[in-house]
């Protein structure tokens, strides 16, 4: 299993391209199953979840065709995805796939919705939480889909299609209200979602849904409305930049120190951890070419914050900022309130000389002089960033180990880095 080897102490300076978001990708490349028509989706990030998802779509008997570059076009340039529904030979996700992705869950609304059927393994527990599959249950049941769980699958049926129905979510979530947003858009009449997620990845679904022939008002904010196609057809979309991975590295910068532009980078998809940045000591400014992180040598100001939904601080940045925490001259707090057991950086960053005190969903970080590196484990995708991040800034080396979490979410992260001065490189085996 490869590893990272950071060596801590140089600052960052440079460029960094933002690559295209996973968390918008991924939802897109389901939304492909809605239609008989080709879905091209451009800047799609090269990540393993998009590999596993071709794999998982695939199965359901989606073609897809992955095409070259452009003359001009940088050589890591997001790729283009062709994604052909036309024939789907299977409605049922497996366990031994959806088990690998809890997002390749999100294949129920569309199946249920165009095949009047699916079968898809319930994705059981992860690392950070239970994350229950209730609310996309009732969101399908309220579409006037049947809904039985037989053996770990759900099974969920709707021989007549689905129709036009108001759903209201009693806690915001990502995932059901992109599981609604593309049911609904293939069923009959209105559907109006109320307690929607505003995260500008499902705008950026909604966005595509509106190519392919949904009307779609309101996406974004809380109420959305959707107005049923009979059929979609194909279209063309281009993948939104990745928020986290944008924050992920202006947190890099505000630790390590220097200058860099968050070339692509879109600062309102961010604002809530930009302004935190800010409050921390990072210097944040807009250019024509995205977003640019300075911090001097000056030290690190103590934070206080709650993980929200957008507009709120995400927590998928949680783990990094703690990490940055770790440094600052004072005593942080952080508060996770999306999920119950996201805390498993803490005892990694503990074994570089971190002080955390945990108490239920909030952390207590206590600033220290120095991080000194040591061998850590990454256990899931931000967790595992958060101790690239901290191993920035510790002395000596800092090796983190299963970083096969990393290459899910984060394209060529050591190369990106590397590129902007840090002393980082995989090792492999
Ligand atoms: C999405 O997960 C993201 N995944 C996550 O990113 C992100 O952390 C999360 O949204 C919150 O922003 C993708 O977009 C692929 P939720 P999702 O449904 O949709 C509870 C990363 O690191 N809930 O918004 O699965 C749930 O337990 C990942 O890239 C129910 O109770 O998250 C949680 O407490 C990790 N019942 C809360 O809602 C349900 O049916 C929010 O979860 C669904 C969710």
């Amino acid at each position: 299993m490869d590893r990272i080897r950071v060596l801590g102490g140089r600052p960052l300076r440079g460029s960094i391209a933002i690559s295209g978001a996973k968390n918008a990708a991924l939802p897109l490349m389901i939304a492909s199953l809605l239609s008989e028509e080709t879905l091209v989706l451009d800047n799609v990030p090269r990540l393993a979840d998009v590999a596993q998802l071709q794999h998982i779509l695939g199965n359901h008997g989606v073609d897809i065709m992955v095409s070259g570059k452009r003359v001009g076009d940088n050589e890591n340039a997001g790729q283009t995805l062709q994604l052909s529904a036309k024939n789907i030979v299977d409605t049922t996700a497996p366990y031994h796939l959806v088990s690998k992705m809890r997002a390749s869950f999100w294949v129920i609304g569309p199946l249920v919705a165009r095949m009047g059927e699916a079968k898809v393994s319930m994705p059981g527990g992860c690392a950070i939480g239970t994350r229950p599959v209730d609310f996309h249950l009732d969101a399908l049941r309220a579409l006037g889909a049947e809904i039985d769980i037989e053996q770990g699958y759900v099974l969920a049926r709707a021989p007549r299609g689905l129709k036009g129905a108001r759903i209201t979510f009693p806690k915001v979530s990502v995932g059901a209200t992109h599981t609604a947003l593309m049911a609904a858009s293939l069923a009959y009449g209105e559907t109006l979602i109320e307690n929607a997620a505003c995260e500008p990845e499902v705008a950026d679904v909604a966005a595509c849904l509106e190519k392919m022939g949904a009307q779609i008002e309101g996406a974004g904010t809380a109420t959305v409305r959707v107005q049923g196609a009979k059929k979609l057809r194909g279209a063309r979309h281009a993948v939104l930049p990745d928020r986290i991975e944008t924050g992920t590295y202006a947190i890099a910068v505000a630790m390590a120190g220097g200058d860099v532009v968050l070339a692509g980078a879109r600062p309102e998809l961010l604002q809530s951890a930009l302004d935190i940045l800010k409050q921390a000591g990072a210097e944040i400014g807009v250019t024509n070419e995205g977003i640019r992180v300075k911090r001097d040598g000056t030290g690190l100001a103590p934070i206080e914050v709650e993980t929200a939904p957008f507009p709120g601080f995400p927590t998928d940045l949680q783990a990094q900022l703690m990490a940055l925490m770790t440094r600052a001259r004072g005593t942080s707090k952080i508060v996770e309130t999306i999920f119950e057991n996201r805390f498993m950086h803490v005892q990694e960053l503990a074994r570089l000389g971190a002080r955390i005190h945990l108490n239920g969903d909030t952390a207590t970080i206590e600033g220290v002089e120095r991080l000194k590196g040591a061998p850590v484990m990454a256990t899931d995708l931000r967790a595992s960033v958060s101790l690239v991040i901290a191993g920035l800034a510790s002395e000596g080396e800092t090796m983190v180990h299963r970083v096969y979490h990393l290459d899910r979410g984060f394209e060529r992260l050591e190369q990106k880095l590397a590129q902007c001065g840090a002393a980082i490189e995989r090792v492999a085996g």
